[in-house]
């Protein structure tokens, strides 16, 4: 574990990933288990896990960064590239000793190569590929969106076609899974995404960081019709919400003159939560129904969002999916589930990282 360390250190610093030309197979996986054990580290959680069959958590280890970027009010993304150096070498260890397993136990190492913050990609992408190395195994390189998506998998026995909503800090999107493999991009946000307005939002209310589970949690005690936000006009599946943002800022201002700090804050949460979960709602529901597909699937740290979730596990015409609380956030588990199920960037230890789609 010390030589595998000090490899991901002197890469990480280089910001490099040197390795090229070396393409090894996967095993068959009907014949055996396949077991993946993945890195996540495109954002502020350190995340290693090991998954069997795509659908069985072995173990599961995040180091959340949560306490240090308090202080910043947001990610600051040279601080959690170090962060992520810091944290990587335990987290692998605890993952291994959580598992019971060793290394030539695994039988393909992946990562998350992107979109997300390049430092903190480099950081996961060099260990697992340096892991693949020391033991002899494949890498796969996985895209974080798509890996959101496969959350679903775990622990489930869902199989597509399905509708999904990705609803991340970093994106919004209605996707059509028809296979494993094919899926659809049917629209997205053209501003904001969904968890950036909730962070915006909560920045605006003096909501402490992370914004978007603060803002769920008060936004249980208010009043939700006290106030009405119109509904961008954009195409059928695609959102806006910075009209919705802006009508936010004006209102605080004016309740901080009637009230002064003591505006009814929790009735402001509840609105704005009642209006962007709706528009969510109904058009991942527009969307099954124009495509005739039964079963709904929610991805992404807003998945865990209470009032979606209600909303959406209220339907009776549909099967929903949600991953467990632990798996919507970022976490590695989500990404060895996408390594196994999906075949794209396998096997290329070539294959670099990427910030944005
Ligand atoms: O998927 P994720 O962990 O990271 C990205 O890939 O972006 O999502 C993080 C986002 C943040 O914007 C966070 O505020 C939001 O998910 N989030 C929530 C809730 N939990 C996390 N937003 C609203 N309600 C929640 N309960
Ligand atoms: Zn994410």
């Amino acid at each position: 574990m010390v030589i595998v360390y000090v490899i991901i250190k002197t890469m990480s610093y280089n910001l490099k990933t040197p390795f090229s030309n070396k393409i090894i197979s996967i095993p068959d996986k009907d014949k055996k288990d396949t077991i993946i054990a993945a890195i996540e580290s495109s954002c502020d959680e350190m995340a290693f896990a090991i998954v069997k069959n795509g659908r069985e958590v072995l173990s599961n280890v995040v180091a959340s960064q949560i306490n240090t970027h308090k202080k910043y009010g947001g990610v600051v993304p040279e601080v959690a590239a170090r962060e992520h150096l810091n944290s990587i070498a335990m987290v692998i260890e605890e993952g291994f000793n959580q598992s019971g397993l060793k290394g030539t136990d695994i039988t393909a190492f992946a990562s998350t190569i992107g979109p997300g913050l390049v430092g903190s990609l480099i950081v996961g992408v060099n260990a697992a590929k340096t892991l693949s190395i020391v033991y002899d195994k494949p890498f796969i390189g996985v895209n974080h969106l798509k890996a959101h998506v496969c959350a679903n998998y775990i622990d489930t026995d869902l199989k597509p076609p399905f509708i999904a909503l990705l609803i991340s800090g970093g994106h919004t999107q209605i996707l059509k899974v028809d296979d494993y493999n094919n899926q659809t991009i049917l629209g997205g946000t053209i501003d904001d995404a969904i968890g950036e307005v909730y962070d915006k939002v909560a920045r605006l209310m003096d909501i402490e960081y992370p914004g978007g589970p603060n803002l769920d949690k008060i936004a249980a005690f208010g009043n939700k019709e006290r106030f009405q936000f119109t509904k961008a006009r954009v195409n059928e599946f695609d959102f806006s919400f910075s009209g919705t943002k802006t009508a936010l800022l004006h209102l605080i201002q004016k309740l901080k003159q009637e009230y002064g700090e003591n505006y009814p804050k929790n009735d402001v949460a509840a609105s704005f939560q009642e209006n962007v979960t709706s528009i969510l709602f109904e058009k991942t529901i527009n969307a099954a129904k124009k495509y005739n597909i039964s079963q709904i699937v929610l991805a992404g740290g807003v998945a865990a969002n209470s009032e979606i979730r209600k909303k959406f596990f209220e339907l009776k015409n549909y099967k929903v999916f949600a991953p467990k609380m632990k798996y919507c956030t970022d976490n590695a588990a989500m990404v060895a589930s996408c390594a196994y199920f999906l075949n794209d960037n396998m096997n290329n230890l070539d294959i670099e990282v990427f910030s944005r789609i």
